[in-house]
């Protein structure tokens, strides 16, 4: 059986950076707040009216280009978002009509912040059995336009940023490629980290009461999440290097969901990896939920820090809550 390696990458953030102090305008909040408690210091926003596809758009056009592909050559989407252009059709169709490539299919993955690992997951086994051979698999998030931009919303409005990255996977016969991937996830926490509505448990779907009460932003409870998120992650991170043999020392990059630079911290304690080891860049995105690990990856390979035969980990936690690990032999 063949394994799944990354073809090509890349990403797209929207030019608009957005600073702490700029939201410290909006609403009770400080840069020195936000960067202790997060370790942000700036994420993008797009213009309103941008979509979660045509930022997807921009980072597939800049990995065909890598790759030396045409749309044409793609044969299956697989579209991981939290913040989908509508209710439904799912994200991946508009994609796909934006590239003009009618009749492949297009999946949408619904797990948030792991759903980049999730849908890596779907992909690998796809690829795995020959069903197709040129995925192309997006995490892309609008967040901007839904965040709560008063003091009532600071605990999350001040983390999400908006973004896409892509990957091109395709068969190889080489030695190389995803290892593993391992999902998990625990339903019984759903209520802490969500949004309530607009959702067919309200009658109606939504409304000017729904609103009213908010259920339409994040709501957060931020304390569970950390706990849970720098448990699980590094959990998630041994059961991979275990099915494979390895160990922590053999890991040359661990990219974790960028969620806040403090449970990234507590991962690479647990784990016990050096600096060098661990891939940081919420400080310039903030947590951009699925796109989070394809951009960080593609920063990754364009700073070097990735050469072939090196091991990369891959580790997400998220609502749901949601976690899942992969490990590739790059
Ligand atoms: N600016 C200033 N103060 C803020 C604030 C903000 N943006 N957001 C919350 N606060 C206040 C709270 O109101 C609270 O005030 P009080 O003590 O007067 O009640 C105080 O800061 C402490 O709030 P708390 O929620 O206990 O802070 P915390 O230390 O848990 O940090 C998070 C908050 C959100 C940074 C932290 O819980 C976290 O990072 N959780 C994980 C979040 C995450 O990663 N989510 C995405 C997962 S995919």
């Amino acid at each position: 059986m063949p394994r799944t390696e990354f073809i090509a990458t890349g990403f797209y953030v929207p030019p608009r950076v957005v600073t702490n102090d700029e939201l410290a305008g909006m609403m009770d909040t400080s840069d020195e707040w936000i960067t202790q408690r997060s370790g942000i210091k700036t994420r993008r926003w797009v213009e309103p009216g941008t979509t979660c596809a045509a930022v997807a758009f921009e980072a597939t056009t800049t990995a065909l280009t890598r790759a030396g592909m045409k749309a044409a050559d793609l044969d299956c989407i697989v579209f991981a978002t939290t913040t989908p252009d509508h209710f439904f059709p799912g994200n991946g169709v508009y994609l796909q009509r934006m590239l003009g490539i009618p009749g492949i299919p297009a999946l949408d993955v619904r797990d948030q912040c792991s759903g980049f690992i999730y849908g890596l997951s779907v992909a690998d086994a796809w690829i795995r059995t020959g069903q197709y051979r040129r995925i192309l698999l997006v995490g892309a998030e609008i967040q901007s336009p839904g965040l709560d931009l008063t003091t009532a919303g600071r605990d999350t409005a001040v983390l999400f940023g908006d973004g896409a990255g892509v990957a091109i996977l395709g068969p190889t016969d080489a030695d190389r490629g995803v290892l593993s991937t391992h999902l998990y996830a625990d339903g019984q926490h759903a209520e802490k980290l969500w949004m309530d509505g607009p959702g067919v448990s309200h009658v109606p779907w939504i409304s000017s009461e729904l609103i009213a009460a908010g259920k339409h932003r994040v709501r957060m409870e931020g304390r569970e999440v950390f706990k849970h998120a720098s448990t699980c992650m590094p959990q998630s991170v041994m059961t991979a290097l275990h099915a494979n043999g390895l160990t922590p020392a053999d890991i040359t990059l661990l990219i974790p969901h960028q969620a806040n630079l403090r449970i990234s911290e507590m991962v690479q304690k647990q784990l016990g990896l050096r600096d060098d080891q661990v891939v940081n860049n919420i400080q310039k995105y903030g947590n951009t939920t699925a796109a989070s690990i394809p951009i960080a990856l593609d920063e990754a390979i364009a700073d070097g820090r990735l050469k072939r035969g090196d091991l990369l980990v891959l580790t997400a936690f998220g609502s749901g809550f949601t976690w899942a690990s992969a490990a590739i032999r790059w």
